[in-house]
C-alpha cells in the first residue's frame, strides 16, 4: 500500500485539481492536515477541496480571524486556519474537539502548529515552495482510509 505521494504542481490551478479530486473522495469525519510555508498554496487547495464537496469555492478564504470557516451542506466543511493561534487553549475554545468528533471534513492550515492535537488517522498534506509558480506536494497517508484514498488519488491523477 502507497502511504506517501509527491506531487509537483505547476500552477494554481492544478493545485486546485489536486484538492478538488481529494475533496469528491471525503466523508464525514475526515481530516485534512496542512502544512508549508505562507504562500505555498494551503487555502488554494482547501478551495480545491471545497469544489470537490460540490461547495461553490469563490467562498472560501482563509478564515484567519476567526481561525474557523464552517460550509454547511450534505457534508458540513469546516476550514480552520492556525496561523494567528496562540495557544493550544485557544483550539479547545473554538470548539475543535467537537469538529474533530463530528460528522463533517475538518480541513487544518498550519497543523503543524498543533500536530500532538491532530488524529493519529488523518492525511497530512505539506506544501513547499520550489519557485513563483511551482510547488512540491507531499501527501502522507495515517491511517488505512488514508492510505487508500491516495492509491485512489494516484490512478486519478495519471490515469
Ligand atoms: N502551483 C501553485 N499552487 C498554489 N498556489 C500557487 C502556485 N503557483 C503560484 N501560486 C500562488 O501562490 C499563492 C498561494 O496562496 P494561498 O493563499 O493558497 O497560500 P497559503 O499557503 O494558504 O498561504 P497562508 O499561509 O498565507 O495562508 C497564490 O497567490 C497563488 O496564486
Ligand atoms: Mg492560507
Amino acid at each position: 500500500m502507497i502511504r506517501m505521494l509527491e506531487i509537483i504542481s505547476p500552477t494554481p490551478q492544478e493545485t486546485e485539481r489536486i484538492g478538488s479530486l481529494v475533496g469528491e473522495m471525503l466523508k464525514g469525519g475526515d481530516v485534512i492536515a496542512l502544512s508549508g510555508e505562507l504562500g505555498t498554496g494551503k487555502t488554494t487547495l482547501v478551495r480545491g477541496i471545497a469544489q470537490g464537496m460540490k461547495f461553490d469555492k469563490e467562498e472560501v478564504a482563509s478564515p484567519s480571524f476567526t481561525l474557523i470557516n464552517e460550509y454547511d451542506g450534505p457534508l458540513p466543511l469546516f476550514h480552520i486556519d492556525l496561523y494567528r493561534l496562540e495557544s493550544e487553549q485557544e483550539l479547545y475554545e473554538i470548539g475543535y474537539e467537537e469538529y474533530i468528533r463530528g460528522n463533517g471534513v475538518v480541513v487544518i492550515e498550519w497543523a503543524d502548529k498543533v500536530h500532538q492535537a491532530i488524529p493519529q488517522e488523518s492525511l497530512w498534506i505539506i506544501l513547499r515552495y520550489l519557485d513563483a509558480k511551482r510547488r512540491e506536494i507531499v501527501m502522507k497517508a495515517q491511517g488505512n482510509r488514508y492510505e487508500k484514498m491516495i492509491e485512489e488519488l494516484r490512478r486519478r491523477l495519471y490515469n
